[in-house]
């Protein structure tokens, strides 16, 4: 199997009910495709992480990659493997983000999120963050 990481820049408008139409779409697709992974929305970018077999993964990443909700997609991890990280999850999404700490550290207790993935999601939260509190004290 597959897993790739990406990150983008998701269109200035977009906007939780977006997001919400978005997920129908990825999870009805994926359940079909036996894709698995998560979705990190940080209020500018997307991280992306998605799972399964390869031919259908990098077909998924070529219809998401074409996608005007978003722009910029620049993959960040591909590598082969054995184990699903995101295995009962057609898309894992919380639209406060600030859930999937606890979702991930869930899962890496688990032992099943691989360390540097769990690394790279956890510092892109971090990042959206810092970003966010950087604006609001901004005047
Ligand atoms: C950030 C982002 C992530 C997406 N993730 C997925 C996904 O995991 N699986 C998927 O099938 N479509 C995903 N999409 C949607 C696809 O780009 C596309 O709209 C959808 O697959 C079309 O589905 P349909 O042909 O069934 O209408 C994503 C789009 C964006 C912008």
């Amino acid at each position: 199997m597959l897993s790739v990481i990406y990150i983008s820049v998701a269109d200035p408008m977009i906007g939780e009910q977006d997001i919400a139409a978005l997920l129908v779409q990825a999870r009805r697709n994926n359940q079909r495709d036996a894709l698995t992974g998560a979705l990190i929305f940080n209020g500018h970018n997307f991280l992306q992480l998605l799972e399964g077999p390869a031919d259908k993964v990098d077909a998924c990443l070529a219809v998401i990659r074409s996608d005007s909700r978003h722009s910029g997609m620049v993959e960040i991890r591909r590598r082969t493997i054995e184990e699903r990280g995101f295995a009962e999850w057609t898309m894992l999404y919380d639209p406060q983000f600030r859930g999937h700490d606890e979702a991930l550290s869930r899962l890496a207790g688990n032992g099943r999120l691989d360390p540097q993935d769990a690394l790279m999601i956890e510092n892109f939260i971090a990042l959206g963050r810092r970003a966010r509190s950087a604006i609001a004290t901004d005047d």
